[in-house]
Order: C-alpha cells, then structure tokens, then sequence
C-alpha cells in the first residue's frame, strides 16, 4: 500500500507511530507538508516515511489517501486537489458525511470513513470504518481492533461513545483527589487507581457473554460499599444526566452533518 496523507496533525502522527512501531515494510507512506515540524519529524524517525512537496504531490504518490485536515479546512483543501478513479480515500474527518466527501473526492469511487483513536499510537483501542471495507479493516486491524459498520447512523452512534474520555478522567481524578485530601501520597494513590481500573478494564473479557449491568451487580456486594456508591449516585440523578449528554452530543454529531 502506498499511503498518503492530506493533514499530518495529532492523528496522523499517531497512526503513523503505530504503523511504524512494528516490522511490516508493505506501507510506506507520503505525507503532506503541514504541519512542517509534525510531518519532518515522522519521517526522520521512521523508514519509508517521506514529506511530499504539496498536497496533490501527495495524491499523485499514493494509492490510498486519508483525509486527516480538521472539518473547517476541509472544504477549502480537498476541493483543490485532483483525484483519480482508482484513488482508495479514507476520510477520518467525524463531521462530514460519507455522500458529502464523495463529492469532494470525484471522481474517486472507492471510499470509506474511519474513526481511529489517539491510542492507536500504542496499537491500542479500535477503529469504526464505515461502510465496511476489507483492506481498510486489515490495515487497522494490525493496529488494534478494527470494527466495520454498514449504516452511517450506526456509525454516528459508535462515535458518541469517544465523547466520555474526559468524564472518565475526571471519574479518576475525583477518586485520586480524595485519596489525597486523606493524606494519602499523590503517587501511591496514583498506582493503585491505575492498577485497579486496569484490571477493571479487563473483567469483561473474562465473561464476554455477560452484560456491563450483570458485572456492575457482581460487583455490587448486597449491603455492601459499591453498592452504596451505585445507589448514592444513581439516586442523585447521575446517570440520567450522563445518558442525556450522550443524547446532546449525538444531535450535535448528526446535525452537523445535516
Ligand atoms: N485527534 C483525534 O483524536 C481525532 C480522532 C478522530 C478524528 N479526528 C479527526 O481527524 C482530523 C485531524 O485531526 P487532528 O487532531 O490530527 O487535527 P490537527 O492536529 O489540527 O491536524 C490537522 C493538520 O492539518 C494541517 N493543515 C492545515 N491546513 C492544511 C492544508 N491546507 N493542507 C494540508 N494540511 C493542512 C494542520 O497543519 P498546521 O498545524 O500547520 O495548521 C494540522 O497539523 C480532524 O478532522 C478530526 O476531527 C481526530
């Protein structure tokens, strides 16, 4: 595969780290020259990674192309460019339609957009690629987990649950704070959160037939402080605003492609 780049920013920086951290010499890689210190550091790190001159110098080296420019850009960079029909185009931009890419990218036929995650550095995490597509799927398969969808809604879906990075931290740091407001050394308590969330993290794959709720109960000792916990903040209405602010953040997804 010979793949090429429009955008070298965070994402493409960590896609390129994770593709390079292993030995498989059967992708190289083109990348655009923005961000300069960005794309010049890639390739110096790694082999078979090059900086083009401009972006259509890109599109002429490449079988593949991700899209990888933020959505404000988009519409004034990609319309710019010329593509060719056998052009295999990957769009990792959320916000902007399948159909509406399409247009952009004529008159490529083959495309498909994907949501990679920063993780994907580590070789960690999953990619949703929508619609399905075989080569896409194998290509970030190899660094993490690759999970095709056939309906765009589903997809839109899908990427609403990359919004509760943050709360999740904060979920943390709530935990990590009190630890300290009790005298407990920052970096013991660092650990132990650490330690434990991680193998948190790993319990459903020990009962992959069980649902999130049936390990919330078997955690939740009758009586006990977990399920105090559970209760406290259900009963305070916890759960429903965060169910509602994934409700907020999926209109905000879908009408932005509207
Ligand atoms: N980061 C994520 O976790 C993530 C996850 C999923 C999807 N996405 C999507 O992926 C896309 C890229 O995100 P990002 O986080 O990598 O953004 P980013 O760090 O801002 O990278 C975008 C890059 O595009 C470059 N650029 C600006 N104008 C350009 C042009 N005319 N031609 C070519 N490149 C140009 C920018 O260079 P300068 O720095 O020189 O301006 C910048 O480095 C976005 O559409 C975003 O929504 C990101």
């Amino acid at each position: 595969m010979k793949l090429g780049f429009i955008g070298t920013g965070a994402l493409t920086a960590a896609i390129v780290t994770g593709l390079k951290s292993f030995a498989d010499s059967s992708v190289s890689v083109l990348l655009s020259p923005r961000n300069e210190e960005i794309a010049t550091g890639l390739a110096s790190r790694f082999a078979d990674v090059h900086v083009a001159p401009d972006n259509q110098a890109v599109l002429d080296g490449s079988d593949t192309v991700m899209l990888a420019v933020r959505p404000q850009l988009a519409h004034e960079v990609i319309p710019s460019l010329k593509f060719r029909p056998d052009h295999h185009v990957v769009s990792l931009i959320a916000t902007i339609s399948l159909q509406e890419i399409a247009t952009l990218v004529a008159p490529a036929q083959r495309l498909a957009k994907a949501l990679p995650m920063p993780m994907i550095a580590l070789r960690q995490g999953a990619t949703i690629i929508c619609p399905p597509d075989k080569d896409i799927a194998a290509f970030f398969g190899k660094l993490g987990k690759s999970i095709e969808v056939e309906d765009a809604r589903e997809f839109d879906a899908l990427s609403v649950a990359t919004a509760t990075y943050a709360s999740y931290f904060k979920y943390l740091d709530t935990v990590h704070s009190w630890l300290r407001s009790q005298d407990v050394d920052e970096n013991k308590g660092r650990d132990y959160i650490v330690s434990l969330f991680k193998a948190l993290a790993n319990a459903p794959d020990t009962a992959p037939d069980a649902g999130f709720m049936h390990l919330s109960q078997e955690y939740a000792t009758r009586g006990g402080i977990n399920e105090q916990i559970l209760r406290e903040l259900a009963d305070a209405g916890l759960f429903d605003i965060f169910a509602q602010s994934l409700d907020n953040v999926h209109k905000r997804i879908t009408a932005s492609q509207a």
